[in-house]
């Protein structure tokens, strides 16, 4: 039997070319964030993201921004190799854990109303819809807004 090893580490500005890498594999042309993106967020200290390495080579990652006592997942993606593997859930608990260390006791995302898998990944992890938000993206679709409490 092959047995795969996945670590979740914290990852820094260091990573912002890997995920965006990983970002274009997972997202439609006009929603796919660029690393100057990604390293912009890193320019406040209230950004935190994980990354997860199968058998040491980044296949997903995390990226939250946390706010006084609430926390918002600003994005996920896991590559289309690693998927269905438990990489996703792992990040997401992961930063749960993480959030509960520190007091955070309210996590949000927005996620498209399209988006079957992601939305499922979510109620799996604890999250409830908490509302939407009309034509959020930028194919005009609509987004939920979901809450996970601590
Ligand atoms: C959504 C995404 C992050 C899931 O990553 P993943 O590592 O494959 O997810 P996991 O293996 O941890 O799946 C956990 C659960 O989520 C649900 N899920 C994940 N992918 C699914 C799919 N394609 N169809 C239906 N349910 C799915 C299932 O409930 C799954 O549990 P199961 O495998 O025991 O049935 C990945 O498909 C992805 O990167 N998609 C493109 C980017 C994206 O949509 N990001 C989220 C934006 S909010």
């Amino acid at each position: 039997m092959t047995v795969t090893s996945l670590d979740i580490v914290e990852a820094g500005a260091g990573f912002c070319d890997v995920f965006a890498a990983i970002h274009a594999e997972s997202f439609e042309e006009n929603e796919r964030w660029s690393s100057s993106a990604f390293q912009s967020f890193f320019e406040t200290p209230k950004t935190f993201a994980l990354i997860a390495l199968m058998e040491g080579e980044p296949v997903g990652f995390i990226l939250a921004r946390l706010i006084a006592d609430e926390a918002e997942i600003l994005t996920l993606a896991v590559r289309g190799t690693g998927r269905r593997r438990g990489v996703a859930s792992t990040l997401v608990r992961t930063l749960q854990d993480h959030l509960k260390d520190i007091n955070i006791i309210r996590l949000f995302l927005e996620v498209s109303i399209l988006n079957g898998p992601a939305k499922a990944l979510y109620r799996a992890a604890g999250f409830e819809k908490a509302g939407r938000r009309r034509r959020y993206y930028a194919d005009g679709s609509d987004a939920d807004v979901m809450v996970w409490e601590n």
